[in-house]
């Protein structure tokens, strides 16, 4: 069984408890992270922690981050459950007030931290072996898509969807271009050899593992555009890819029935999907 931790205490998961008057749970009034890990360390924390430092003031909850004591907290519960590989997730709330109110409770009230581990194989994984298909759906999220909440009902609902059409995952469509994946970041090579992904706004999740992915690419000498792509310029498109803490780099093969380049993960996503995870291992903590 797991060890997880719940508001200062490191607890078996079925003695973990929150309040049912918790705003994560009666508001989705919560944000996250998710941080893998390889060999037992920390992929790109730094990374994670100002972005959680920055959904928390975007939302104004009271939480000071304090990058230490968080790094403490995320390599105590590896140690303590064995973590090789797989995933930490974090998430903090505005709290439980005393009862249920649209009004955010008095300044008095903590934020609810929770974490807990996640083991799983990232870096063998038969969908980047085979790459992934896509079905696409309008992004009728709203229009904060930069703060990471936990109000992931419609991501949810999308990838049961593309599930249900046979699919792996879903790109979702604003005003006719790709914004991102249900839980990712979505890339596209073109014949000429440059990968276009969308250019950063509140229409998107600054991805972390996205600016890794652009240094490895520059670092590369890839030509790299930041702008936003339709449904049709990637079905015709040389290559498509993902990226994302849980799956790194992870190719794309088909885009609403259009098979990708050969119908096979192309060679610029695999290139890119080995040196993150040799880069980012190495610096790892
Ligand atoms: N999701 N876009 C969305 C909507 C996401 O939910 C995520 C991450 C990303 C990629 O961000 P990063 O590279 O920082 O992981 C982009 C996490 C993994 C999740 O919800 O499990």
């Amino acid at each position: 069984m797991r060890t997880v931790y719940v508001n200062g205490q490191y607890v078996p998961e079925n003695e973990a408890s929150v309040s049912i008057f918790d705003r994560a749970f009666l508001f989705a009034d919560a944000v996250y992270e998710v941080t893998s890990v390889l060999d037992g360390k920390l992929i790109d924390f730094h990374g994670h922690i100002t972005r959680l430092e920055r959904s928390l003031s975007e939302l104004g909850i009271n939480f000071k981050v304090d990058a230490d004591a968080l790094l403490a907290i995320h390599r105590e519960l590896v140690s303590k459950n064995n973590v090789t590989e797989g995933l930490v997730y974090l998430q903090i709330s505005r709290g439980a007030a005393s009862d249920r109110d649209f009004m955010f409770p008095a300044a008095d009230v903590a934020p609810t931290v929770v974490l807990f581990t996640q083991s799983k194989s990232l870096i063998k994984s038969a969908l980047a072996e085979r790459g992934q298909k896509i079905v696409s759906f309008a992004d009728l999220r709203w229009r904060r898509c930069d703060i990471k909440t936990v109000q992931l009902l419609y991501p949810s609902i999308v990838k049961n969807e593309a599930a249900k059409k046979g699919a792996d995952d879903a790109w979702l469509v604003l005003d006719g271009k790709v914004t991102e994946g249900s839980s990712n970041n979505s890339y596209i090579v073109t014949r000429d050899g440059t990968i276009v992904t969308r250019e950063l706004s509140h229409d998107i999740l600054h991805g972390i593992t996205r600016k890794a992915v652009l240094k490895c690419a520059a670092e590369l000498d890839l030509k790299v555009e930041e702008r936003a792509f339709t449904i049709a310029e990637a079905q015709t498109a040389q290559e498509a890819f993902t990226t994302s803490a849980s799956a790194f780099v992870c190719p794309v093969v088909e885009i609403d029935g259009a098979v990708i380049g050969d119908g096979t993960p192309g060679p610029i996503a695999k290139r890119l999907r080995e040196i993150y995870i040799d880069a980012n291992r190495a610096a790892a903590i």
